[in-house]
């Protein structure tokens, strides 16, 4: 990676009688930045951000999102072009490479993936460890980080060749393992992945095919599956994503860095959001139970949030959201779920939620978790699957950032300060004097 940020100015501070200067510098697009990187050896001050809510953790050239707009680009490229032009596969090649493939490097980064999907043998005895009703993000966690178990060849994360070899097995292995972890948790055989079938095809064939009766899904069900996929791939430096390029500042393993982004997505303010929205909506039930929710979401004393509303940037609709709510339409039209109970609620709550002054005035918006969840749902998925698939696709990206940022002259092993408010030093009191 090319470091290309440039120097704009300064700012200035004035602490403590003393005034210091600290260089300011613009990216392509967004927010300018204040460089601290020697706040505290001229101050002897740190900042105080709990939650990053005004903190660049890195440059980055993978991902923008502009929370005002409600626009969210891959290198570049806005996300519904892509949802409706560009199979799961072309945009992992966009994220990982900075560039569309051209048609030669896609089949042939098309070929590769689908030859690295495979597990091995011994890989499959991790799943009867777990008991029959482990929630399958645990399954996730624990299996995906003992890949570094198996593949010790591509876990040197100074080798250019050996990173681009764990990207590829870690791209084209999740859907396997996601797959077998839904199955192993309904009792059923694990089905073998196909090289024949496309990415998003071979993924359903592999959750719900059995042993006496192939599966292959419609087209229409592939795409949509596709789409969640490129939908899901990649979000800036959110939390899952923070974690693994943090893990990965100390050299970790791709696949443990990857484990611990599982383990940050499963999060029900986060990831696990989908699987929190869909149970919401079951526990409103019906459309005139709305307004009691509405009520235990505004109440600063309620512990109760609208799942599947508001987000750190966006402060306005979450672009995924508009193409996840057609792919829902369009899922729902295909399988014909007309008189979904969950969706009447669902419809109904966007419409409330976005004409009350409380949501309008937070800026709280549908997220792409709204709908997923209810087009999962209909496609046959448990809701405990939900995170699951959205860890398969924000995978491409979780690898994009930990491959960016190995590359990044100016990354060094992420350690943050604090602001300590415990007890000042003071002597050990022997048990007989307390
Ligand atoms: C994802 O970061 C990413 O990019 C994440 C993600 C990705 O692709 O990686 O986009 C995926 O995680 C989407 C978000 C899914 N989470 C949910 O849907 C859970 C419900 N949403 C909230 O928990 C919340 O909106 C967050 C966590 C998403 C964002 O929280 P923030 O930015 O920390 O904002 P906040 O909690 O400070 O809320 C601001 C105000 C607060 O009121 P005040 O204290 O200012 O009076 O809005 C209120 C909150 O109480 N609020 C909500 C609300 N979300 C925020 N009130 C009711 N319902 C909600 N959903």
């Amino acid at each position: 990676m090319e470091n290309k940020i440039k120097a704009k100015g300064t700012a200035q501070l004035t602490v403590n009688g003393e005034t210091y200067e600290f260089p300011v510098y613009e990216g392509s697009v967004g927010p300018d930045v204040i460089d601290i990187r020697k706040l505290y050896s001229s101050t002897g001050l740190f900042t105080f951000d709990p939650g990053f809510t005004s903190t660049a953790s890195c440059e980055s050239q993978i991902t923008y999102i502009d929370g005002g707009e409600g626009t969210l680009l891959y290198r570049g490229y806005p996300i519904d072009q892509l949802a409706d032009n560009a199979s799961f596969i072309e945009v992992a090649y966009l994220l990982t490479n900075g560039e569309l493939p051209s048609a030669k490097e896609l089949e042939e980064f098309d070929w590769t993936i689908r030859r690295h999907t495979m597990l091995h043998d011994q890989f499959d005895q991790f799943f009867r460890g777990f008991r029959r009703d482990a929630h399958p993000m645990a399954i996730m966690v624990g299996t995906v980080g003992a890949l570094s178990a198996f593949y010790h060849d591509s876990t040197d994360v100074n080798d250019p060749v050996a990173r681009t070899v764990a990207s590829h097995r870690m791209i084209a292995k999740m859907p396997t393992i996601a797959a077998r972890a839904y199955k192993y948790s309904i009792g059923q055989p694990f089905i073998s992945p196909r090289n024949e079938l496309d990415y998003a095809t071979n993924f359903l064939r592999m959750c719900f095919a059995v042993p006496a009766e192939d599966y292959v899904p419609s087209p229409t069900l592939s795409k949509a599956m596709d789409k969640i996929f490129t939908l899901h791939a990649d979000h800036e430096q959110n939390a899952s994503t923070s974690t693994v390029r943090l893990a990965g500042s100390s050299g970790a393993n791709p696949f443990a860095c990857i484990s611990s982004g599982i383990a940050s997505l499963w999060g029900p303010a986060h990831g696990g959001a989908n699987e929190a929205a869909l149970n919401m909506l079951r526990e409103i039930g019906s459309v005139d139970k709305i307004p009691e929710y509405i009520k235990k979401a505004k109440d600063k004393d309620d512990p109760f949030r609208l799942m599947g509303f508001g987000h750190r940037v966006y402060k306005n609709y979450d672009p995924r959201a508009k193409v996840m709510r057609q792919t829902c339409h369009e899922v729902l039209d295909e399988l014909d779920v007309k008189d979904d109970p969950l969706l009447a609620v669902a419809m109904e709550l966007e419409k409330i939620a976005l004409e009350d002054e409380y949501f309008v005035e937070k800026k709280l918006y549908p997220n792409i978790d709204f709908y997923s969840g209810i087009t999962l749902k209909a496609m046959g998925f448990p809701t405990e699957m939900f995170t699951v698939l959205f860890a398969v696709a924000r995978t491409v990206g979780w690898i994009a950032q930990w491959s960016e940022m190995i590359d990044d002259p100016s990354q060094k092993i992420g350690r943050p300060r604090q602001a300590f408010t415990g007890s000042p030093q003071r002597d050990y009191v022997p048990i007989e004097k307390r």
